[in-house]
């Protein structure tokens, strides 16, 4: 592989690698002509990740590669490579027992990388701001992990992580910070899999790749990994870019208008409750900061409505996966007024939409509060 901002290029490894997890299954690609009517556009296409390898999120891609590569390097040289199953490759860990791995979550990331820890054998010990949801704490303690809540933001909750790298701890955060860099440009890497599979499936039905791409943004991980996907060096392709993130947690937009990373201070109390991060991943920044077209700041409103129009079209999404379509409904739209109008008049510009646009949109999490899922959609599938 190459390297791009020091980071190695995207390529199949990871999806190769996923291919070999129990489960793994090539996750739909939707084709919504209702989403495309109501935002005036020519197509719209949802990747949904309201189920991955038994979970309800893109999330354990990105875990279950960095766990992979970061296990790989305790181990002598060639350990891993020959397995077919994961039964082989648990075998191959035997000599790094007891081994937890460790890492702080608002939910999507520890759940995961609990349920990789219980794949292969190895404990899990995962760091929870104090305001997190009940029902996602027992997700994640229901893989088997210990959960330590920590008193403060989410942000809090991953310094405390941070201190608990040592032989028989390995921490696997898709936060980055000066010195722990690696795993999380690891954690980038395997988002790839996802994105390979969209453009396996856009060659199988011969359909052109998308001119607008919406991302949500929490540390911005994600983002990174939509970046480097569509607008690397190593394509051509140059399709818009929309990140989106809760207005109390707008770090990246933030960052960006300081032209360097700054907090934004909790506590963060969207709904989109996997965006709420308070500062950018420092492995994400030099590729998103420059890259992104567009960041917008949104209230939970359009995400609510987002969430009904996703269902419509028979996708099931809870607030965080129905943020993309949310913010694109808010800029196009256009309803605001004053300043806001402006920006959004901006904004459309820059990201040229038209009748004729091609949209990419993330259903990056399922409805995982089924209460609140039937309070907006009136009944229907969620996920757990
Ligand atoms: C479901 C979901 N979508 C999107 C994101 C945002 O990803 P990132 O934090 O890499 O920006 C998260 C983060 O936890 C998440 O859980």
């Amino acid at each position: 592989m190459g390297t791009l901002d020091g980071q190695e290029l995207p390529d199949r490894s990871p999806l190769r690698f996923h291919k070999r997890l129990p489960g793994y299954e090539e996750t739909p690609l939707v084709s919504a002509p209702g989403l495309a009517d109501a935002l005036g556009v020519g197509k719209v296409l949802v990747k949904d990740e309201s189920s991955r390898l038994g979970l309800p999120a893109f999330k354990v891609l990105g875990a279950s590669w960095a766990v992979y590569r970061a296990l790989e390097e305790r181990l002598p040289e060639g350990a891993f490579e020959d397995w077919e199953t994961v039964e082989e490759l648990k075998e191959k860990l035997e000599s790094l027992r007891p081994l937890d791995l460790v890492a702080a979550t608002d939910g999507n990331h520890g759940r995961a990388l609990a349920r990789v820890a219980r794949l292969l054998g190895l404990g899990a010990k995962i760091f929870v701001p104090e305001g997190m949801a009940a029902a996602r704490r027992e997700a994640i303690a229901g893989e088997g992990a210990e959960v330590i809540v920590v008193e403060g933001t989410y942000d809090e909750a991953v310094e405390r992580s941070a201190a608990e790298e040592d032989e028989r701890g390995l921490v696997v955060s898709d936060m980055s910070w000066p010195g722990y860099e690696r795993i999380p440009s690891w954690v980038i890497e395997g988002y790839s899999t996802m994105l390979w599979e969209i453009d396996d499936e856009l060659e199988r039905r011969k359909e052109a790749s998308p001119d607008l791409v919406v991302v949500q943004i929490g540390v911005g991980a994600f983002a990174a990994a939509v970046t480097r996907h569509f607008r690397g060096p190593h394509t051509s392709r140059r399709p818009k870019l929309l990140g989106v993130e809760p207005a109390d947690a707008a770090c990246l937009l933030r960052s960006v208008e300081e032209g360097r990373i700054v907090s934004v201070p909790g506590p963060h109390h969207s709904i989109m409750a996997g965006l709420n991060c308070g500062r950018p991943s420092l492995v994400a920044w030099p590729i998103v900061s420059r890259a992104i077209d567009v960041l917008v700041a949104m209230d939970d409103e359009p995400a609510h409505e987002a969430v009904r129009l996703m269902a419509a079209s028979s996708v099931v999404s809870g607030e965080t996966g129905a943020a993309g379509l949310g913010g694109l409904l808010w800029l196009l739209r256009g309803v605001s007024s004053g300043d806001q109008r402006e920006q959004q008049e901006e904004a459309r510009r820059a990201l040229g939409v038209n009748r004729e646009s091609r949209v990419l949109l993330f259903n990056c999490e399922g409805a995982t509060d089924p209460d609140a899922f039937r309070r907006l959609v009136g009944g229907g599938r969620a996920s757990s």
